[in-house]
């Protein structure tokens, strides 16, 4: 059976049998909102259907930039053999992870919502590199949001995607220079011809955004029951077996002492970060969380039950990794 992509439909993927977003919505969307200067968060579907996976989440750019990916495009780490045009396939770094803070002390973001650490390309074996292009460490994040159609998403950022210490301009360019610029996907020369000076950043943070509003943690723990608290304590298992049920996934969940501070959500990549599709998957590594009397405070700056302890510098703040 050949799959078709009429325009705005949600097709089935012929090798999967899930559903994804129709390429074609994607163009015609963008350049919907290209014209009208609409946010396309709310015609984003998100297919996932808990416990049985793989969920596949498309996104598409709020600033009307489109890759020529096609959506069959295999999913990054599962190849067999070399890929030649690394513009529809991620690699090295196709392992991606949508990695997410709960700072509780002192507190950042809203005090019912996880906020966004960003968005990692992990080569496949686990390793990765950073720093990538430092010719493309852009400036003025906010500002070139402003500027190319993702207001929208800039207005979520200084919500969602907050540094611990009031720098969030600081922190984007940070998450962008040292990730974002080894996405292969995010290469200028994939760009369509003509394509503005930072418009593959613009995309860059649509994509985060979108992807992490896809993986809302704290009411996927909140519906299982588990809440913060400045008395409970949970075991690893616990924990981790809520984000699964709910999820239909396995995260990696971070601790800084016994303290949860982390979530890492783990992703192939079909096409380009563009507007690609996210495929699922489990973590393949485990987080430095104990595995037991690990701790889920309120977000509060009062103090309470511990001192005011100060947190290394996000900035410098990467996950360990246990392999
Ligand atoms: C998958 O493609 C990438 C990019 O071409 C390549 O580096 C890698 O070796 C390929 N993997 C396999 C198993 O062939």
């Amino acid at each position: 059976m050949r799959c078709r992509c009429l325009l705005l439909t949600v097709v089935t993927d012929c090798q999967t049998n899930k559903s994804f977003l129709c390429p074609t919505m994607s163009l015609l969307a963008s350049a919907l909102v290209g014209l009208t200067g609409l946010s396309l968060n709310y015609f984003v579907p998100k297919f996932m259907s808990p416990g049985s996976g793989p969920s596949q989440f498309a996104v598409s750019s709020a600033s009307g930039l489109a890759s020529s990916c096609d959506a069959t495009n295999i999913a990054s780490c599962t190849n067999t053999t070399a890929i030649g045009n690394l513009c529809c396939f991620e690699a090295p770094g196709g392992l991606l992870l949508q990695t997410q803070f709960w700072d509780s002390n002192p507190a950042t973001g809203p005090s019912d919502s996880w906020t966004i650490h960003g968005l990692w390309p992990d080569k496949c074996d686990l390793k990765f590199s950073e720093n990538c292009d430092p010719s493309r460490a852009y400036k003025n994040i906010a500002g070139l949001l402003s500027e190319n159609g993702a207001a929208k998403t800039l207005d979520f950022m200084k919500t969602y995607w907050v540094d611990i210490n009031g720098k969030d301009e600081t922190f984007w360019e940070h998450e962008w220079k040292t990730h974002g610029t080894c996405m292969s996907t995010l290469e200028p020369s994939c760009l369509p011809a003509g394509s503005a000076k930072g418009t593959e950043a613009v995309a860059f943070f649509d994509t985060v955004v979108k992807l992490f509003q896809t993986l809302p943690t704290y009411k996927w723990l909140a519906n299982q029951g588990i809440t913060p608290s400045s008395s409970a304590t949970y075991t690893l298992d616990t924990l981790s077996t809520a984000l699964q049920t709910e999820s239909g996934f396995q995260p990696v969940l971070d601790c800084e002492g016994s303290t949860l501070d982390s979530v890492s959500w783990y992703f192939h990549l079909k096409g380009s970060v563009i507007d690609g599709t996210f495929v699922q998957i489990d973590t393949p590594e485990e987080g430095n969380c104990p595995s037991d009397g690990i701790k889920y405070p309120p977000k509060s700056d009062d103090g309470e039950s511990e001192p005011n302890k100060k947190m290394p510098s996000r900035h410098a703040r990467r996950r360990h990794h246990h392999k």
